[in-house]
């Protein structure tokens, strides 16, 4: 084990540029439910009834109101020791990108400033109509359906994230696709791997040779590309990972 771990962390000490891949399970330690495992939301909710966009058409309150329980989780957690421990990658390494498809906003809460967020941001909004955003980080959490505030507009406001039968955002995606293809180190945490196109990350990044290290208490679909594997937390493993990297 400990010469896998040296190994792994040559490979990010040699890389010129070095890539970032989370999901939901680099959270799960900060208190934020993953999708598909046991206790995740898509077992216990249907995601056609809170993540597309008819169903937000049908009823805004009750998806706002449960997009309002999400946010409110999402604002009580706490950065965990593995988004420190990536932020601090972010600090120290020069070409440098995480690509999260994570919408809780724990990756720049913990500092990092060089983030793509695949699937959009659970604080944010925007206007269904005129397509204006909103920071809503302090923003007030109770209330009816938002209503944009553009002067004469009043279309209905929805969360800034991505739902089923939607595109990603091509800006955001084409830059983590240009950086994947490029990147010589490729770290995976927390992810299953089976939501595309962001699970194309770590093969763009294979393909082009990079070192893929992937943290994750279970084998996931991204597993056999990976060159060191971890079995295990990202709250344990990330910190291990980085530690020999000294803050100047
Ligand atoms: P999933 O719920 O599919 O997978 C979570 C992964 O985290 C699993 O592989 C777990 O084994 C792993 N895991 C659990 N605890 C962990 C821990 N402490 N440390 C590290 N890993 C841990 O979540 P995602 O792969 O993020 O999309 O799901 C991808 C997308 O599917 C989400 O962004 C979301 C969802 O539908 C949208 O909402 C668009």
């Amino acid at each position: 084990m400990d010469e896998k771990i040296a190994r792994a962390r040559d490979a990010i000490t040699r890389a010129d540029k070095l890539l970032v891949f989370t999901g939901a399970g680099i959270s799960k330690e900060s208190g934020v439910p993953t999708f598909r495992e046991a206790d995740g939301l898509w077992e216990k909710f249907k995601a056609e009834d809170f993540a597309t966009l008819e169903s937000f058409k049908k009823r805004p309150q009750e998806v706002w109101k449960w997009y309002r329980e999400r946010r409110s989780l999402a604002r009580k957690a706490k950065p965990n020791p593995a988004h420190i421990a990536v932020a601090k990658l972010d600090r120290l390494h020069w070409d440098f990108m995480i690509a999260t498809q994570n919408i809780d906003n724990l990756h720049r809460r913990a500092g990092a400033k060089r983030v793509l967020e695949l699937h959009g941001n659970l604080l944010r909004s925007y206007c269904l109509e005129c397509g204006k955003k909103v920071d809503e980080s302090d923003a007030d959490l109770d209330g009816e359906v938002p209503i944009c505030s553009e002067h004469g507009c009043g279309g209905l406001m929805r969360p800034d994230v991505v739902w089923f039968g939607e595109y990603l955002d091509p800006n955001i995606l084409n830059e983590a696709t240009r950086f994947a293809s490029e990147c010589d180190c490729c770290i995976v945490v927390g992810t299953s791997g089976l939501v595309y196109p962001a699970a194309q990350l770590p093969y763009l990044a294979k393909r082009n040779d990079a070192a893929i290290i992937e943290i994750n208490p279970e084998p996931s679909a991204i597993t056999g590309i990976a060159d060191y594997f971890f079995e295990g937390k990202a709250g344990e493993m990330m910190p291990v990972l980085v530690e020999h990297i000294k803050e100047g």
